[in-house]
């Protein structure tokens, strides 16, 4: 027997059995990014390896280890996306969208990150990314905060908690990391390895290190909010204050400096105690610098991404996942000639009520077979078509989930007995 080929290590499936949790996410999100006035994009899954390293950073971890790089057949160096804000900030600039412009932008797609697999951390994970373009703020940062707020309330996901920061402008940052480097050369012995290596391209990002041994040594580093420049201390501030008048809770963490590069100002994170050591559930920040960076004229934007994955896991657990959808109709066949008819009648059916999910009978078995998978369907109700329905020109009718008997219904007036029945049926399924 041939070996069985598994899925590539840390690319999943996702199973009809979850698919009615990841699509009442997708249609929940898709309706709440419109109602915010927010338009969608679609941007390629491959692009130039250097487009991701400008705008994310040589130093950072997707960068230097994560991207799945590769040279087509052309000898391009090309990289499948580990985020979406680039690509899209890239197909922004490419098309010429900007001259003054303001773009409210979605997208939502496959990412790809070299990372080790573990519960809420996969290589291929999807996101939802959401970007304002030419808005300078802080108005839009706090209606994209509010918004992502209003989907856990939509969702029902109640352990989600907001960390806010600011990275400042990059002028004040290099003043900024000017005190760090000093402080952290002054104590070099305690730099672990990736810290050591990170002192001279992105000392910021020791702020960030998971290990343990660095935890002192970071508490007692200089705090960036403290060094803050005045204009980007008065948008932080008027930030907070509309938060605040929203009533969204907020904590603000001077520790928050994300993963890659291209942040100034606000940063923001929304975290959760649900899922382990991958606790960020939704995060972003503001780029004021990066369309510049990439070539394009000098425009604000903000914007942020949440973990589809992640965000499924939190419904799961909630509870909040939504009914496997049945079919409305089950046909159940008795003969050759009635089976030819049922895949007619069936066809007609589907004219008439485009909404109904109506399966028929395929590939035989006797009544009690067929009964059997029309209950193990979850229908509610059945359509019998035997020789003597069709010599009597009639189809009967049965509910399947309730105790009620069969009735005949002359086979004309079907589609409006079928609708008119279902509308009576009770809809939840157990
Ligand atoms: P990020 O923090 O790298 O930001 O990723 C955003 C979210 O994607 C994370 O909070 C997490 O929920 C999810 N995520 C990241 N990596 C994985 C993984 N390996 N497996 C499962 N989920 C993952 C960005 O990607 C920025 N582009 C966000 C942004 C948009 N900033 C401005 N605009």
């Amino acid at each position: 027997m041939a070996d069985i080929i598994q899925a590539v290590r840390g690319m999943n499936d996702v199973l009809p059995a979850d698919i009615a949790t990841w699509q009442h996410l997708e249609a929940t999100v898709r309706q709440l990014v419109t109602a915010y006035g927010y338009e969608e994009i679609r941007v390629p899954v491959v692009e130039h390896t250097r487009l991701f390293k400008r705008a994310i950073g040589e130093y950072t971890d997707v960068v230097e280890k994560e991207m799945y790089t590769f040279e087509d057949q052309g000898g391009e160096q090309l990289t499948l996306r580990p985020e979406a804000t680039a690509g899209i900030v890239r197909a922004v600039i490419s098309n010429g969208m900007l001259r003054g412009a303001r773009h409210k932008l979605w997208c939502i797609g496959p990412m790809f990150r070299h990372e080790k697999p573990q519960k809420g951390r996969y290589r291929q994970f999807h996101q939802l990314d959401v970007e304002a373009i030419g808005f300078a703020g802080p108005d839009i940062d706090a209606e994209l905060i509010a918004m992502t707020a209003r989907l856990w309330r939509t969702l029902g996901i109640t352990r989600v908690k907001l960390q806010l920061n600011s990275l400042g402008t990059p002028e004040s940052r290099r003043a900024y990391r000017e005190l760090l480097v000093s402080y952290f050369r002054a104590n070099e012995s305690r730099l672990d390895a990736d810290s050591r290596r990170r002192l001279e391209g992105n000392p910021l990002r020791i702020l960030d290190s998971k290990n343990p041994e660095m935890r002192e040594l970071i508490a007692g580093a200089p705090v960036l909010t403290e060094h803050l420049d005045a204009d980007s201390r008065a948008h932080f501030d008027a930030l907070c204050a509309m938060l605040g008048s929203m009533g969204i809770e907020y904590h603000v963490n001077p520790r928050l400096v994300r993963g890659l590069d291209y942040y100034s100002r606000t940063v923001f994170e929304w975290t959760t105690d649900a899922l382990g050591s991958q606790d960020a559930v939704c995060a972003g920040g503001r780029y004021d610098g990066l369309i510049a960076h990439l070539g394009g004229e000098s425009t604000p934007a903000i914007g942020f991404a949440m973990g589809i994955e992640r965000v499924v896991e939190l419904l799961v657990q909630a509870n909040k996942v939504p009914a496997p959808t049945a079919p409305d109709i089950y046909v159940v066949v008795n003969g050759e000639r009635a089976s030819a008819e049922a895949l007619k009648l069936a066809e007609q059916l589907r004219t008439v009520l485009p909404h109904r999910r109506i399966e028929v009978n395929l590939g035989g078995g006797n009544f009690k077979a067929q009964f059997r998978r029309a209950d193990k369907s979850n229908a509610r109700l059945a359509l019998i078509l035997g020789e003597d329905e069709l010599a009597r020109g009639v189809v009967a009718m049965k509910p399947l989930r309730q105790e009620s008997g069969q009735t005949d219904c002359p086979t004309p007036e079907l589609a409006t007995r079928v609708e008119a029945l279902l509308r009576e049926l009770p809809a939840e399924q157990n």
